[in-house]
Parts: structure tokens; C-alpha cells; sequence
């Protein structure tokens, strides 16, 4: 938006304090790359990771189904949640592993997109493959989206109290702690700053995850509080061989695990926390995701390119039968009201108009028999002064349907224009509402 400045002084003044501003953000800021939507607004691209085999362990066969996907999805870029490249990274950038595992593997035409990933940092090997953009912590912007890419490795000790044979790379990384509390100060500021409708997480390491490694603890302690804070919709990573989708019990993310690019098949579950556990598959495959400004859908593969079973199960938390009907009338409708049969069986609870308040939602119960101005007064009070994110009214009667009743045309003109002035205010509160399917 363009402020008119009143006059030249005051727009150099503006001017200085803004540039003033940007020193000090950019100061604070992770490398931010932008990536712009498709000319409808949309945007689609591919999670992977735990790929780097040479082709072996279906990695191949995943690379070719991503291919066909990304064809379809005409996907806008790749991301990559790390372990690029078994079994111990590059040794340097002239490592032929890079070339063997990567650009003579994801060969399809779709995928020859940007790819984000996570380490592997030598400018040099973006000269061998200019699809490759791997940093250590950064964020791409497309508006609709912000993806925060987060190095989690430094957060998790055992790399560092109990790394067995191995040897790691921790340059750029010590002092550890004074590390991980500026990526942590970086990855708050930048999600609280964030305009973006969608933002999502990629990390290498699970926060929840029922896979072999399980959950990480760290990540859960340090991490998961500034998601939460931050209207985080989505965090991805890989790490886990498997795909997964378990959704967050005390806010909406979602943690997405697609780590199947390669070697899979563990077998090992925990048996574990698996609260919230949607969706898991112990195989080789990978995830697409679509963005909208309203949608998500995220779909799974496995290395036939079908798509695994996604649907984030509703956890229901009661059942909604809809209040009474106009047959309950004929009996005798103040029986089905009678506090009696709550009593014989406590699930019941039938009152002519009420509400339920679960927190995230209202549930409006009318009563739309007796087209009485008063109820409709009193819905649209309730409805107005309900802060509830989704407001839900259920009534008897259709307001539209094409079934045998059809359209109740009392309801369209008495209630309807209550609803439609209600959810209009309401909109822009919506627009963080989310859905996966
Ligand atoms: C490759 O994928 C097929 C089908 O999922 C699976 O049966 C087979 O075990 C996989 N091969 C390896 C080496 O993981
Ligand atoms: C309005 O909403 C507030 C907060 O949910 C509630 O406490 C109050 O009882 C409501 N007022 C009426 C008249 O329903």
C-alpha cells in the first residue's frame, strides 16, 4: 500500500527510518528467497527426503513417479526435508555421489525445478546443478506461503554427546548453545513477522513421530512452543523412512513426515505416543502439497504413484443429531426435552434451541419448526456475539438441498441472510481456517 507523503521532507524522513528499519531487521533476519505463485494464486511442490542412494532402494522408481506427479501438480519447486546423501553426505563437492544421486536420478522434465534442501552448502555444486539451493537455515516466500527451513541437527544432543564412529561437520555450528538460541531468535522473529496465509516448517528431524527414531525431544522442548505460538500450519520433515501425518493435539499444525525417498521398509513402530496419529506408511515414497488461499491438499505416493490413504480422520467428539423434527412434533415433543432421559442415557441432551461451546467452535442447535421471529433474533445475537473460529448451525430443515423437501424456503428467507451477514464479518477470521485432506 502506498502512503502519500504530505511533503518532500516528511518522505525523507520516511525514507531514512525505513532503511534505518531494514538494517536492523536484516540483521536479525534468515536469508529469505522469494518464489512467486502461479498466475492463479496457487502453488504445488514436492516434499522428499533420506534420498541419496545412487538409485538404489527404490529411489529410482520414486524419482519416476515424482516425475509423473509433478507433471500433473505442475509443481513450482522441490523441497528436500535432508539426508540427501548416504550413507555419510559429500565428502567434498567434488564428490561424483552428488551427480550419481541426485542429477542423474530426478531426471523427469517436471522436476527440473528449484530444489530446497537443507546442508550440503558448497556454492560449487550449484554450478554443477543449478537446481540445487541447500543453506543451512532460510526461508522461501511465495505470499501465499512462507516455508521456514530450520537446521535441527544442532538441536539434537545425541550428535553431540554420543556420536559413536562418526565424525560431524560442525563447522558455522559452535558455540553450540549461542547457535541454537540465534536460529531460535531467527525462526520466532521471522513466523511473527510472517504475513503469509500458510506458513510451514521444514526441519530434518520429527517433532512427533511414530517411525523409527520416534519423537524428538529436543525439538518438542524447544521448538514446538514458538509453532505453536505462531500460527505454524504445517511442519514437515523427513528423517523417519516412512510417510506419516499426525496432527498436533493442542494447536492446528500438522507434522508431516516424508522421508521415503530411498531405503525403507524398518518395521519398527513405536508403540509409543501415538496420539494424533492419522496416517503411516512404512515404505518408500513421497508427499505433494497444494496450497490455495483457502486449501491445502496433501497427498502421499508410494513407488507406484498411488496415492496412500490421506484423509485426515475427524477425531469426532460427539455425535450432532439435529435437535427435533417436525415429526418429533407429532409425539410429544416436550418428552424428548424431558430432562428424564438424559437421566436413563446421560449421551442425550435435546433442548429445543441451545448452544455448544467447544472452544474452537459454536454449535448453534435451532429449533426451526415454529418460524418464530424471536429464534431468529436471539441466532443472530448469539452468532454475532460468538468469537468462536468456526461457527456451525444445525437445524432440521435444509436451507438448500435437491433431496425430496428441497429448499425450505422459511428457512432461506428468515434464517439465511443471518448467517450469510454473520460468516461475511466473520471472513477474514477464516482465512486461517485449514483442511487437509
Ligand atoms: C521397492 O518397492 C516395493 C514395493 O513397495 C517393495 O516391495 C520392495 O521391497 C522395495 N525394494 C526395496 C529394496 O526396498
Ligand atoms: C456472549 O459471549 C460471552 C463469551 O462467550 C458469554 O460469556 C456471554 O454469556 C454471551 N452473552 C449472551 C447474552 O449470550
Amino acid at each position: 500500500m502506498a502512503i502519500p507523503f504530505k511533503n518532500y521532507r516528511t518522505s525523507i524522513f520516511f525514507l531514512i527510518l525505513s532503511f534505518a528499519l531494514c538494517l536492523v531487521i536484516t540483521s536479525a533476519e534468515l536469508q529469505r528467497f522469494d518464489h512467486p505463485t502461479k498466475q492463479d494464486g496457487s502453488l504445488s511442490f514436492l516434499v522428499i527426503g533420506d534420498w541419496g542412494r545412487r538409485g538404489d532402494f527404490n529411489q529410482s522408481q520414486v524419482a519416476f513417479q515424482m516425475g509423473k506427479i509433478g507433471d500433473k501438480l505442475n509443481i513450482d519447486f522441490v523441497v528436500s526435508t535432508g539426508d540427501n546423501f548416504y550413507d555419510n553426505g559429500l565428502i567434498s563437492e567434488h564428490d561424483t555421489a552428488f551427480e550419481e544421486s541426485f542429477t542423474k536420478i530426478y531426471t523427469e522434465e517436471s522436476l527440473q525445478k528449484q530444489w530446497y534442501s537443507e546442508a550440503q552448502l558448497s556454492p560449487l555444486l550449484r554450478k554443477i546443478d543449478s537446481r540445487w539451493l541447500c543453506l543451512r537455515s532460510f526461508i522461501v516466500n511465495t505470499e501465499l506461503a512462507e516455508i521456514f527451513f530450520v537446521d535441527t541437527t544442532p538441536l539434537v544432543d545425541m550428535y553431540f554427546t554420543n556420536a559413536d564412529e562418526h565424525t560431524y561437520d560442525w563447522r558455522g555450528i559452535v558455540p553450540r548453545k549461542a547457535y541454537i538460541a540465534n536460529l531460535l531468535k531467527d525462526v520466532e522473529f521471522a513466523l511473527k513477522t510472517s504475513p503469509a496465509k500458510w506458513k510451514i516448517v521444514v526441519g530434518h528431524h520429527a517433532i512427533r513421530s511414530v517411525g523409527h527414531h520416534g519423537d524428538t525431544q529436543e525439538l518438542i522442548n524447544q521448538l514446538l512452543p514458538i509453532l505453536r505460538a505462531n500460527d505454524v500450519d504445517f511442519y514437515m520433515n523427513g528423517h523417519n523412512h516412512c510417510l506419516e501425518h499426525v496432527s498436533d493435539l493442542e494447536s492446528p499444525i500438522q507434522f508431516l513426515t516424508s522421508g521415503a525417498g530411498s531405503k525403507a521398509w524398518r518395521g519398527d513402530v513405536k508403540g509409543l505416543s501415538k496420539e494424533g496419529l492419522n496416517f503411516f506408511y512404512d515404505g518408500q515414497g513421497f508427499m505433494s502439497v497444494k496450497l490455495n488461499p483457502t486449501d491445502a491438499e496433501i497427498a502421499f505416493y508410494d513407488v507406484f504413484g498411488k496415492m496412500g490413504k490421506i484423509r485426515a480422520k475427524l477425531n469426532i467428539d460427539f455425535v450432532i443429531s439435529t435437535v427435533l423434527g417436525n415429526h418429533d412434533y407429532r409425539g410429544n415433543a416436550l418428552a424428548q426435552l424431558s430432562p428424564v432421559l438424559r437421566k436413563m442415557d446421560n449421551r442425550w441432551l435435546c433442548l429445543k434451541s441451545f448452544l455448544v461451546n467447544t472452544q474452537v467452535a459454536d454449535f448453534f442447535f435451532i429449533d426451526t419448526n415454529p418460524f418464530v421471529d424471536k429464534y431468529f433474533s436471539d441466532l443472530d445475537f448469539a452468532l454475532r456475539n460468538s468469537s468462536a473460529k468456526w461457527k456451525v448451525v444445525v437445524g432440521h430443515h435444509t436451507i438448500r438441498s435437491i433431496g425430496h423437501h428441497g429448499d425450505t424456503k422459511e428457512v432461506v428467507d428468515q434464517i439465511l441472510p443471518i448467517l450469510e451477514v454473520t460468516s461475511y464479518a466473520a471472513m477474514h477470521e477464516r482465512e486461517r481456517e485449514r483442511y487437509v485432506e
